[in-house]
């Protein structure tokens, strides 16, 4: 059986470690190499179970320094390149959009002139860009993002994004280069760092600390589980046509006031010593520029590369706000930020 080797971007982050993860649990022919910067939302921690698995490698670099990067990647020939690295925080890209530009746009270019070279040496098969549904803007009541709604970016993160697509999008009508583009909605589940929506609510949920709710919490979101999207992303790299692009969702949409309170019913239930948590809930100025609602429409996915979610919301927000409440020691360490050192304790004089 062919080996597949395959480079993974921003593998210490969220759904990159759930893409590593998703691979290796079920593939034994295949080798993954991570390259990650580690910024204050890479967690080495995140992979640490694989550190001395023979299909695994780590590799500290940033994207958006070419020296570092492609010296350290010089002499490896991956046949596959999964790109997840990015600054992915829309409340940080507000405060300090300069980090955005630089990871996401000439980043990405970078790591598109690495494939180039894979690709003119006959080796690379597949770039797989992952993008998201913030690049179309901002929906009113109705409709949903396709493939082909123009772009229109609110924010310096999904205008950082928009960007990296569009780069990506030139290498193959300019360069002939096998890329392909996935836009999905918002991602919840295990490893998610908690500044964001969900992992906040449950961790201040368990620490009875007050829940922000942006504005009376009336923005809509379309929600997919990280490993609905992981297996979405590894059929996108199989099955996927080179130069298009695929809208990953699950016809999910759900305010942000409706996704708090889903989270302090199942709260109530599995740490009833805080109950109800509702009582927790605290509305907050809103985001400047917040987009009202994202909705996808994924019927290309589905119906060209047939793909459909596994997991039903109910039962993954279940066992989200489970893995939260038994993996303590994992976001302990993130609140106290000790686990920025912890790659360089495993690597001393390595
Ligand atoms: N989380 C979501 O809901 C969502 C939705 C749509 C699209 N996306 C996209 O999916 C991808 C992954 O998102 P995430 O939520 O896992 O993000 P994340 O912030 O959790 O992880 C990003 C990872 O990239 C790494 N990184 C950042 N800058 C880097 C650089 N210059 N060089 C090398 N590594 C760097 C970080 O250390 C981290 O490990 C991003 O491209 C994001 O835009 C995410």
């Amino acid at each position: 059986m062919t080996q597949r080797k395959i480079l993974v971007t921003g593998g210490a982050g969220f759904i990159g470690s759930n893409f590593v993860h998703t691979l290796l649990e079920n593939k034994s022919d295949i080798s993954i190499t991570v390259v990650d910067k580690l910024t204050y939302a890479g967690n080495f921690r995140n992979l640490e179970r694989w550190k001395d698995d023979s299909r695994f490698l780590f590799i500290k670099s940033d994207i958006a320094d070419k020296e570092d990067l492609f010296s350290k990647l010089e002499g490896h020939n991956f046949q596959e390149i999964a790109h997840f690295a990015a600054e992915s925080h829309v409340d940080r890209s507000i405060l300090g959009p300069e980090e955005f530009v630089k990871t996401n746009v000439l980043g990405t270019f970078y790591m598109l002139e690495l494939a180039r070279e894979l690709h003119s040496a006959g080796k690379l098969k597949v770039f797989l860009h992952v993008s998201t549904d913030e690049v179309f803007g901002s929906l009113g009541e109705d409709g949903a993002f396709t493939e082909s709604t123009s772009y229109a970016p609110n924010s310096p993160y999904s205008a950082s994004k928009a960007g990296s697509d569009h780069l990506v999008r030139s290498y193959f009508h300019t360069y002939g280069m096998p890329v392909i583009t996935t836009n999905c909605s918002n991602n919840y589940g295990p490893y998610h760092f908690p500044e964001k929506l969900i992992p906040l609510m449950i961790l201040n949920c368990l620490q009875g600390k007050p829940l922000p709710v942006y504005g009376k919490g009336e923005n809509i979101r379309d929600w997919l589980f990280v490993k609905d999207h992981c297996l979405a992303i590894d059929m996108a790299i199989q099955k996927g046509k080179y130069g298009e692009t695929y809208n990953i969702g699950t016809r999910n949409e759900k305010n942000n006031l409706e996704i708090v309170e889903l989270i302090c019913s199942l709260m109530d239930k599995r740490h009833p010593e805080g109950a109800p948590h509702n009582r927790l809930i605290t509305f907050v100025k809103d985001r400047p520029g917040h987009d009202f609602r994202y909705a996808i429409d994924p019927s290309k996915i589905e119906k060209e590369l047939g793909w459909t979610p596994k997991y039903s919301f109910e039962k993954a927000m279940e066992e989200t706000v489970d893995w939260y409440i038994n993996n303590q020691d994992w976001w302990k360490e993130i609140l106290s930020g000790s686990y920025e050192s912890y790659y360089e304790q495993q690597y001393k004089g390595r």
